[in-house]
């Protein structure tokens, strides 16, 4: 049985107005490259944006980290620069990072989730994408889906789930993975991605090996080695059958979060999950939101998309959403509205402390 990959590969080459939203020239672009495609390099594809994020959804049967399909995201996000530059797009070719391809696209900008599975019988699977936060914004979710019985009735109450999950951790600062088995190492999973910005979840399996999710975890600034805006990640979970089911995946995001972004890449806000019409950036360059488009994966093909978060039962989250940016703005330039000095250094604030320097005096012991 053939294995059928999914590689989301997503980057900002420019948006409007500012930092906004995508132009429809861009999606065209994107598409119609991607559908060229079609039966040749990939089965299927599907082109999406997320605030100024350019989305794309491929499948194929080259396995991960795959140069050709890399190489034609990386061709896409070119050719989609050379329009946002035609237009004077804001921000063009903002996450290409390199001028040139060097086999994959990690470490050049764009942030890529991939995984490749033996197709089940029927095989949902939902994608989340991202705008104005980091990677770490995930890891409250895939907790929530694959470790908290009060959240997925299945771990309970399925036979199938009842071993538990096994969840891949990187610390994006050190470059190091550790995996830790759930629920009996709950408690140290816990220890680390509680703190998002450094510990990031890059996987989920059951504990039988089968894969049911993947992130992105690239991080601009650190790439870049300078501020170029946050990471705004995408994620890929499978569900039903021995898997959470579609419900119970989108569940936690019934929950109001607090994440890191927004305005500058530099403020905690809320983190609103929206219907695709929604996913254009406005207040204070936000609020940092999601979308979650719903597949079914048949031989490669996607079968969909449903936009999953445009629904009445995501309206409560939402005003409270609105509710948290009302209160967190009140207090402007001070933390915890703004980042600790610590991930402000990946801002441009250190511009600041330089212009500065030399009217510091000493003030003893
Ligand atoms: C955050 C983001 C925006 C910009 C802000 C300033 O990720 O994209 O909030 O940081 O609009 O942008 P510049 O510095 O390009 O004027
Ligand atoms: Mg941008
Ligand atoms: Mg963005």
């Amino acid at each position: 049985m053939p294995k059928t990959t999914i590689s989301v590969i997503k980057a900002d080459v420019g948006s409007f107005p500012g930092h906004s939203r995508t132009h429809p020239k861009l999606l065209e672009k994107a598409a119609k490259m991607l559908k060229e495609q079609r039966g040749k390099l990939l089965i299927d594809s599907f082109v999406t944006h997320c605030g100024d994020d350019l989305e794309l959804i491929m499948t194929h049967a080259h396995g991960v980290d795959n140069v050709n399909v890399h190489k034609l995201a990386w061709d896409v996000f070119m050719e989609c620069t050379k329009i946002a530059k035609s237009m004077k797009l804001y921000g063009a070719g903002q996450d290409m990072l390199s001028d040139a391809f060097s086999g994959n696209v990690r470490g050049l900008g764009p942030g890529v989730a991939e995984m490749e599975f033996e197709e089940r019988g029927s095989d949902p699977v939902l994608i989340f994408m991202a705008d104005k936060t980091e990677p770490g914004a995930w890891n409250f979710f895939l907790y929530k889906i694959f470790a908290d019985p009060f959240n997925t009735a299945g771990l309970v109450i399925d036979p199938s789930m009842h071993e538990g999950f096994v969840f891949e951790v990187h610390d994006v600062i050190k470059k190091r993975r550790i995996t830790f088995k759930c629920p009996e190492e709950t408690y140290t999973l816990l220890s680390y991605i509680g703190a998002c910005s450094r510990y990031v979840i890059k996987y989920v399996y059951r504990k039988d090996g089968i894969i049911a999710a993947s992130t992105s975890t690239e991080k601009l600034n650190l790439t870049a080695g300078r501020y170029v805006g946050k990471d705004d990640p995408v994620m890929i979970v499978r569900a039903q059958s021995g898997l959470p089911s579609v419900g119970e995946v989108i569940e936690p995001f019934c929950t109001p979060t607090i994440v890191a972004g927004w305005m500058r890449g530099s403020h905690h806000g809320p983190f609103m999950p929206v219907g695709v019409c929604d996913a254009n950036m406005t207040r204070f360059d936000g609020p940092p939101r999601c979308i979650c488009l719903g597949f079914q994966i048949c031989n490669g093909e996607l079968i969909g998309p449903a936009d999953m978060f445009d629904d009445v039962g995501f309206d409560r989250v939402r005003a409270r959403c609105n509710e948290l940016a009302d209160m967190i703005r009140n207090q402007g330039p001070f933390e915890p509205h703004r980042l600790s000095l610590e991930e402000m250094e990946y801002t441009t604030l250190p511009g600041i402390e330089k212009q500065f320097r030399t009217r510091w005096e000493p003030i003893g012991e």
